[in-house]
């Protein structure tokens, strides 16, 4: 049987450790996990089965792997330290006989996008950033639909709009968007942002250093790597649309209880095909996974064993690839959830009548 291993890593260091070491996550205060995590091995965490083909009945399995540094902590060690630990994980799933290799959030995020991970690898890898990016888009342009928001008459901001993500989504919305506000920290690399979005069909695209001002905008998207509790409640525009792909999110817990008037969810959701049992509990109910693991399995599911999405200058062709590819295997856009909660109906539907009436 053809099989996947993704690794993943805590995200929420208390919660996270928690979910593996229940006592632990307990009683440690979180900066001594961030210490810790340094020193601790590359673990196992689970074996997946159940996940099947719509189109061609195949079933595979695969395993998820952890390792144990924290975001914060992969930010600020040395790139060659954390890139020893991911290749050592790497090994594992080797051994474990995966031909595929997912690298789950920061693990791509640090150094060159997985390039030196690969090559250090006999697997095939992927970042999975490019199925991330589709289905964040595709979410994006269902929630202007639902909430009654015209993208060619708005201001859709990017923020994080030079990453690996960040970039191809923005290429992705330049079509449909009247003007675009990309952002980031660093002005050359936005203006060359700039200049492939007008190419890619918006009319007017604007760069900024400061992340306040999506308070121009109607529509955010927000994928950075900017460590968690970028955008403040005092940014968002009234009746906003905002799409946070990142993983620490980058919409603060605050804008849940204090903005009642804009619609905020989580990008890169998706349903996975077959009976999946991922044999451990990330966070997200049974069915769904992110658009990165589900890019691991739909390149195991078609026998695609080569490195995919790796660096961080995504194409549009890959991204229309891997979604092809994943929508024939039969995954599915996930309803839309919020900090840990499926969107209500009736919640779109207020946010629609108050502030975008038909
Ligand atoms: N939901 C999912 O399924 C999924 C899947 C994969 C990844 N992710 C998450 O997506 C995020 C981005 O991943 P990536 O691979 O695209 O990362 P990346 O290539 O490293 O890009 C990160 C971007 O964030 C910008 N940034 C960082 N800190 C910032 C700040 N304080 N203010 C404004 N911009 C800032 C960076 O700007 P500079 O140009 O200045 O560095 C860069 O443009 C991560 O949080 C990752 O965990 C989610």
């Amino acid at each position: 049987m053809d099989s996947f291993a993704f690794i993943i890593h805590p995200i929420d260091p208390k919660r996270d450790v928690a979910r593996k070491y229940p006592l632990l996550g307990k009683v440690l205060p979180e900066r001594t996990i961030h210490f810790l995590s340094r020193f601790w091995p590359p673990l196992q965490l689970s074996h997946v089965t159940g996940v099947r083909s719509a189109a061609t009945g195949k079933e595979i399995e695969g395993w998820l792997l952890a390792v144990p540094y924290t975001a914060q902590r992969m930010l600020t060690l040395p790139v060659r330290e954390v890139y020893r630990k991911i290749i050592a994980v790497g090994h594992l799933a080797e051994q474990l006989g995966a031909k595929m290799l997912g690298l789950g959030a920061y693990t791509s995020v640090v150094g060159d996008g997985g390039r030196t991970i690969a090559r250090e690898l006999d697997i095939a890898v992927t970042s999975g950033d490019s199925y991330t990016a589709a289905i964040a888009v595709a979410a994006v342009r269902d929630a202007a639909r639902r909430l009654n928001v015209n993208l060619n008459q708005s201001t859709l901001a990017v923020v994080g709009a030079t990453g690996a993500i960040g970039g191809v989504v923005s290429q992705m919305l330049a079509p449909y968007s009247a003007r675009m506000l990309l952002i980031g920290r660093r002005r050359g690399p936005l203006e060359m942002m700039a200049e492939k979005v007008l190419v890619a069909g918006c009319d007017e695209a604007k760069i900024s250093t400061n992340v306040a001002d999506i308070r121009e905008a109607e529509v955010v998207v927000t994928v950075t790597s900017a460590g968690g509790d970028l955008v403040k409640p005092d940014m968002l525009r009234q009746g906003a649309i905002v799409c946070d792909v990142s993983r620490p999110r980058d919409v603060s817990r605050q804008v849940a209880h204090a903005r009642q008037d804009v619609l905020v969810f989580d990008g890169g959701l998706v349903r996975v095909p077959g009976q999946v049992d991922f044999g451990f509990d990330y966070g997200l109910p049974p069915e769904l996974t992110y658009g990165c693991l589900a890019e691991t399995i739909a390149l195991t599911l078609e026998g695609k064993f080569e490195d995919y999405s790796v660096g961080k200058d995504l194409s549009l062709a890959q991204v229309q690839h891997i979604d092809a590819l994943a929508t024939k295997h039969g995954f599915k856009l996930a309803a839309l959830r919020s900090f840990e909660h499926k969107l209500d109906d009736s919640v779109i539907q207020r946010i629609k009548q108050e502030f975008h009436p038909d």
